[in-house]
């Protein structure tokens, strides 16, 4: 079905395409999907996710088709980025497919129908996060994200903070200095008993930023790290036409760089705190590198636009496949055991084979 209907979606401007897909999603009754593997499960942060191949944040900004995503066969699903006002975001067009690099840049700059709208179509679930933002144009940023923790807090099982978008002017600022006050806000909005708070980082990030971040998520009572949002990086292999449109690069050329930003994170927090893996995947050999570099659990957006509603439940097959391959009985097992690869050291690729006999 996504074979026929790609091509179709490809002649449309890419943010009507991905409007008309969620329209069609929201309208489907929510399926309950394959059930993955049991080896796939995974439990971090006092989450239980049956899959750990999740969608990214971005895809159902608005929350529109949450459960229908789950039923694709996501483990999880976060939606947002939501900030407290709703916010046009910048002019179209502003979603551009890279094609021949299998790749998105966007500056869609959190345009979204704000905390109180989508919030009438959130439910508590136990695999649904909310990630939260500022709006562009307010006084207090900071208190943009408290406010955002307090709102959605009955009904997220997670809330991620997203500082990282780079199509909010200044917003990625909140990485360095100021991150210790921001955690502390969010950490008392969030109060005793509310969900685990994760922050959701850039890959554009030197040594010493990936030091101070490091080191302000362990002093604080951060539960969970994603890494990474979109990079302002254009490496030289781009082949699209699109490749010099500003906004943040997705997709395949975000998986190497991003799987060596998490291995830092790794490598500095340990299993101190668990991290989540963002930035081109595609297949059960990526999440599988993620997860050996140390994440917990992995998300995708842009291989859905190209490869459409089957994949979530073709990784989670193929990882299974990797795990047995290698003899973990579990994700944790293989979680971080390439933690330690030198840096810039090349993610072997994993073909997943048949087990064996
Ligand atoms: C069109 C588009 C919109 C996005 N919007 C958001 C967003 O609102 N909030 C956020 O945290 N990340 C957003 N992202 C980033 C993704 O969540 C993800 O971190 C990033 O795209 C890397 O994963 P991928 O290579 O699998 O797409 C967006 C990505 C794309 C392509």
């Amino acid at each position: 079905m996504f074979g026929a209907l790609r091509p179709l979606l490809f002649r449309l401007d890419p943010e009507t395409a991905h409007g008309l897909t969620l329209k069609a999603l929201a309208a489907l009754p929510a399926g309950r999907g394959p059930a993955p593997d049991p080896s796939l499960e995974t439990r971090f942060a006092g989450l239980a996710f049956p899959s750990p191949v999740g969608l990214a944040a971005g895809f159902d900004k608005d929350a529109r088709a949450w459960q229908q995503l789950l039923g694709l066969g996501f483990g999880f699903v976060e939606v947002g980025t939501l900030t407290p006002r709703p916010q046009a975001g910048n002019p179209r067009p502003r979603i551009f497919r890279l094609p021949a690099d299998e790749a998105v840049i966007n500056r869609l700059g959190f345009n979204n129908g704000g905390l109180a709208e989508a919030l009438t179509r959130l439910a508590p679930n136990g695999r649904l996060g909310v990630n939260v933002g500022a709006n562009k144009d307010s006084a207090d940023r900071i208190a943009d994200y408290a406010a955002g923790v307090r709102a959605v807090a009955p009904c997220a099982a997670w809330i991620t903070l997203n500082i990282s978008s780079p199509n909010t002017p200044g917003l990625r600022g909140l990485q360095g200095q100021a991150l210790p006050e921001l955690l502390a806000a969010a950490a008392q909005a969030r109060g005793e008993t509310g969900p685990p708070l994760f922050l959701k980082v850039a890959p554009d990030l030197d040594e010493a930023q990936m030091d101070t971040i490091a080191d302000s998520c362990l002093q604080s009572r951060l539960a969970g790290l994603i890494v990474s949002n979109t990079t302002l990086a254009r490496p030289e292999t781009l082949a699209s036409p699109g490749a010099a449109q500003a906004g943040g690069l997705s997709g395949q050329p975000l998986f190497q760089p991003s799987t060596e930003v998490l291995r830092g994170f790794a490598r500095r927090i340990g299993s101190r705190l668990p991290l989540v893996g963002a930035g081109g995947v595609s297949s059960g050999a990526q999440a599988y590198a993620k997860i050996r570099a140390g994440a917990s659990a992995v998300q995708l957006y842009t291989a859905l636009v190209y490869h459409g509603p089957r994949l979530p439940a073709r990784i989670a097959a193929d990882l299974s496949l990797l795990l047995r391959r290698d003899g973990f009985r579990s994700i944790a097992d293989a979680v971080g055991v390439d933690r330690d690869l030198g840096p810039g050291a090349r993610v072997q690729a994993l073909e997943p084979q048949p087990p064996a006999p």
